[in-house]
């Protein structure tokens, strides 16, 4: 016999949230776009505290655990300021840095200067420019839900998919629990299969990190 479903407050926040994400997806690229980060860059440096907050401290600490000791070349969707670029510039690794806003950009540029020939940054949109290069690895951390509904993850999977280096991996990293429709989104076509996944409860707000790898071409 079924267990009954236990409704905790915990229980009917989640699924309030996943409810609201799955109306509201299609709607977010609309107000997400080009203009708004860029106007959000330029009103203030580092808007989201990256260099600042023990959370996102915690967070990034946990993403680097989770990248594989083989991993060189990595492609770092909405890389930002480049505050977690130059922790993977730290660890040896080569990014490449896309962004949609060209004031964020300009700041990881000064700040990743000395790590010349490790990195390279291109003003790009994830969704409809094309990116050139192959990678070990592709980092997505707190962006896709800026992009819409799984018409867009969709061909998100197919693009990091031909980005990707035969054994390449996905991570991704995203609020807890709407950031499991989307990382689940990428598991559902032949693309991806998980290789590990964690949820951190934290007082702060929960997020989850999941690392997917490219399954093999026939
Ligand atoms: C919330 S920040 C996350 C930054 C970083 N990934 C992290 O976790 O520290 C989202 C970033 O994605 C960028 N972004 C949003 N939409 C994008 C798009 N369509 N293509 C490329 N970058 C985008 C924004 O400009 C912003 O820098």
């Amino acid at each position: 016999m079924q267990a009954k479903k236990k409704w905790t407050p915990k229980k009917v926040k989640s699924y309030l949230e996943n409810l609201l994400w799955k109306v509201a997806f299609p709607l977010l690229p609309w107000y997400f776009n080009e203009r708004h980060f860029e106007s959000l860059y330029r009103k203030k440096v580092d808007p989201w505290q990256y260099t600042q907050s023990s959370f996102e401290r915690e967070k990034y600490h946990k993403t680097l655990c989770a990248i594989p000791e083989e991993v060189h070349s990595i492609l770092e969707v909405g890389c930002s300021e480049g505050v977690f670029t130059e922790l993977l510039l730290k660890r040896g690794k080569y990014v490449v840095g896309i962004d949609i806003s060209q004031t964020a950009l300009e700041r990881a540029k000064v700040r990743l200067s000395p790590y010349s020939g490790q990195w390279e940054l291109r003003k790009l949109n994830i969704v409809t420019d094309e990116i050139e290069g192959h990678f070990n690895l592709i980092l997505a951390s707190e962006i896709l839900y800026y992009l819409g509904s799984h018409t867009v993850l969709r061909h998100l999977q197919e693009k990091f998919f031909r980005l990707l280096k035969e054994e390449g991996y996905l991570l991704l990293v995203h609020f807890y629990p709407s950031g499991q429709i989307i990382h689940d989104s990428f598991t559902e076509g032949e693309k991806f299969f998980k290789v590990w996944e964690e949820v951190t409860y934290h007082p702060e707000r929960d997020y989850l990190i999941t690392l997917l790898q490219k399954r093999e071409t026939r």
